[in-house]
Parts: structure tokens; sequence; C-alpha cells
């Protein structure tokens, strides 16, 4: 049994004959847990019609890149982001050859330039096509921009011909699309996570608290149990379900989060803090609600436990890897974060109103000592996974990216 939960795919469904299995690949990727969105090329378009994509996936198909319609409900940059997995199935020779040449003169090609989640082609063609030379100088470009292929098979063809070109089966082709979440690239690691709020009470009805949702957090949480990590995620109140094989740890205060992640940290190799942790909480929490009597109402706080610059500071530490929220001068405040609290690495994200804090995507750059990398607008889920395999890999190689 496959596992997609929560997945996004982007089924692209080309001019193939074999586009009349993707119907049945779309059954297949919805029952293993993912949301699945068609679009279809016109060549696609002309071998099943979107009527069957929209019934099968739930979801409208789209096909037009210049409708004002279309981009009205989804447009193309909005697809490109939605998606974790571009499943190109059946990819026609003609499609692979637009996508080799970085085309973006349809919704599918400018889609697949417009993204930073992973392609993967399944071609399905004549075998004279499949063999011909155009077609192999394009598909070893296609490698060459780690775009993946599955397939094809070999086999009886449509045309009535013999040989290489055969789409691969819907069950090969969503039990594929599933192993490309499964890295491994942290087997072996205990990750501890932190994430969301806090809570600060200042009487029995009232807290303190910020705009963290969670969902940074969660998305890390459940790319490090896909690359093959033991996690336990330590969450401030969120309305989001813990990631399926994660062990989470419920927590309202500074406080409480300060003292699980001290409980837990020892066994943990790996410490994420992507929590938005209140500096402060108050000094007194009122018995009884606070009654509306003064015009004024001054409220004292004091520090809270600083948990990412503890742990960095604990004598067998683990790689220790903090977020910093900035409303200005990203960079310079980040950089300053990663040394004063000597941390191994940090990951910034500037925060506002309409950035960042209860969206599913963001702009992350990421510092370590010697290093700086930029990862482009993403979902959170793509931005997960690329920073587990960044942290894996500085893990291993302290001191560069
Ligand atoms: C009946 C029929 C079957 C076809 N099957 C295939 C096929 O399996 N693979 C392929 O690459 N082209 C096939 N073609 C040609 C493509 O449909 C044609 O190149 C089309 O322009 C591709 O559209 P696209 O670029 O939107 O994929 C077929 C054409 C016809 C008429």
């Amino acid at each position: 049994m496959i596992s997609l939960n929560n997945k996004h795919i982007l089924l692209g469904v080309s001019g193939s004959i074999a586009a009349y299995k993707s119907a049945e690949l779309v059954r297949q990727l919805k029952n293993a847990g993912a949301s699945v969105r068609v679009v279809l090329t016109s060549g696609g378009a002309e071998f099943v019609t979107p009527l069957t994509f929209q019934a099968l996936s739930g979801n409208p198909v789209s096909s037009e890149l210049l409708d004002t319609a279309a981009e009205a409900a989804m447009s193309h940059i909005e697809l490109a982001r939605w998606a974790d997995v571009i499943l190109i199935a059946p990819a026609s020779a003609n499609f692979i050859a637009r996508l080799a040449q970085g085309r973006a003169d349809d919704l599918l090609s400018a889609i697949c330039l417009a993204t930073n989640a992973t392609i993967a082609i399944a071609p399905a063609m004549n075998q004279q096509m499949w063999v011909n030379a155009a077609t192999r100088e394009n598909l070893q470009q296609l490698r060459q921009r780690d775009i993946l292929q599955f397939g094809p098979g070999e086999g009886d063809q449509a045309c009535g011909e013999v040989g290489p070109g055969r789409m691969l089966e819907a069950n090969q082709l969503a039990r594929l699309t599933a192993d490309i979440f499964e890295t491994g690239s942290l087997s072996g690691h205990t990750v501890l996570l932190t994430a969301g709020p806090t809570q600060e009470s200042i009487d029995p009805v009232r807290y303190l608290s910020n705009r963290s949702s969670g969902k940074m957090g969660y998305a890390i949480a459940q790319a490090a149990i896909e690359a093959g990590a033991k996690v336990t995620l330590i969450s401030g109140p969120t309305a989001l379900a813990a990631p399926p094989r994660v062990e989470r740890i419920n927590v309202r205060s500074a406080q409480q989060m300060f003292d699980a992640v001290m409980q837990h940290v020892t066994n943990s190799d790996i410490f994420i803090s992507t929590a938005a942790v209140a500096d402060y909480r108050p000094v007194n929490i009122a018995g009884q609600k606070i009654k509306k009597t003064e015009d004024t109402l001054i409220l004292e706080l004091q520090r809270n436990p600083d948990i990412l610059a503890r742990v960095a500071a604990l004598e067998n530490a683990p790689f220790t890897v903090g977020f910093a929220a900035e409303t200005e001068s990203l960079e310079q405040h980040a950089r300053e974060k990663l040394e004063s609290k000597g941390v191994d690495m940090i990951i910034a994200n500037l925060v506002g109103e309409d950035i960042a804090f209860e969206r599913d995507e963001n702009t992350l750059l990421i510092l370590a000592a010697d290093n700086k990398q930029q990862l482009a607008t993403a979902s959170k889920r793509v931005l997960g996974r690329q920073l587990t395999d960044i942290i894996a890999k500085q893990k291993n190689t302290p001191r560069s990216i």
C-alpha cells in the first residue's frame, strides 16, 4: 500500500494514445491520499476529455495558458508552486522536445519552467520515435536537469509495432511517484523539532501569542520522516494534524516548550527550532479575569528561556538549526543570530501581515558559518524537503552547504 498523504501531484497529460491510462492513474494517486490537479496539453485534450479528469480528480482541469478566466482561478505560477511533484504521463515525443527546449508557450511547459518541484516524465510513443536521435538527445538534456524518467516499458504498441515506448502501467507510476518522497537522506538520524506559536497566559482567559501557524515546522517534520529520520515534534497550539509516524508533544507556553526540549534533546542528533517562541511572559498571571477598570493597563513582562541558545550551548549539542523571522534587514539580523547563538545554521525569512505567517508559501535564506543559499518562493512542503536535504548534507560536511 503506497502513501501520498497530503501530497500535491500535478499530472500533465500530453498527446499520446496512452492518455487513457492516466484516468486510472488519477484514481490510484487519489486513493494513496494525494490531491491531484490535471493539466492537459492541446494534444492530450484530443485523446481524453477534461470532464473525465475533472470528475476523477475532483478539481478543475487546466489547459490554456493565455486564458483570463483560467488565470483568475489558479495562475500558471500558482500551479507551479502548488505542486510537490509534476508527473507528466504520458509524455509525448513532442512534449519532451518542448521541455528540453525550455519553452513556455503552452500551460504545461510554462508550469514546468516556473516550478522548483520535482518533475518526472513517463514517456509513451512509437518505438521508432523513441529510438530517434532527436528524442535521445532531448532525454539526455532532461536527465542532466534532474528530471526523472519513469519507463517506458517494452512490448506491443497501439500502432501494431513491438518495442520500447509503452507507458508504464498506472500502479507502477503511482509507486514510483510515492518513492520520490522517500529520500533516505536522514536515515539513522533522530530529529527534535519545535513548531507553532507559544501562548503566555495573562489571566485565565487571555494570553500573549503570535501569528505563527506551524505550517513550516510541520512540513519539515513530514519531510524529515520521509527522509528516514525518527522525528519528535514539540508543538505549540496549532490547528494542524501531526504527520504520520511523527511523535508529537503538545505544549502551550515557552517555559513548557523549553522543558520538553531539554527532556528530549539528549536523544537527538539534530535540533530544528521553527517555533515562534515568545521572548517575554507576564511576570504575574492574574488568578481571575482582569476587569476593565482603568483607562490604561501595564503588563510587566520577563524574559523567557532562550531555547535555541541553550541547546546550542549544551556540551554534546546536536546539529542545531534556528529560524530567524525578521521584518527588515533579513541577512544582517540572521547573521547576527547565527553568531550570537552559536548555532550551525540559520534559516531566515521575512515575516509580516501578508508574508510567511499562516501562508502556504515561503522564501528562505539559509546561512551557515561559511556559506549562504537562497531558496526561491515555493510551497512550504517543497521547501521542507529542500531544507532536510541541505541539513543532511551540512551535517555530514560541517562548515559548507
Ligand atoms: C492516434 C494518434 C496517436 C498518437 N500517439 C502518440 C504517442 O503515443 N506518443 C507521441 O509522442 N505522439 C503520439 N501522437 C502524435 C502526437 O499526438 C502529436 O505529436 C501531438 O502534437 C502531441 O501533442 P502534445 O505536444 O500536446 O503532446 C499520436 C497521434 C495520433 C493521431
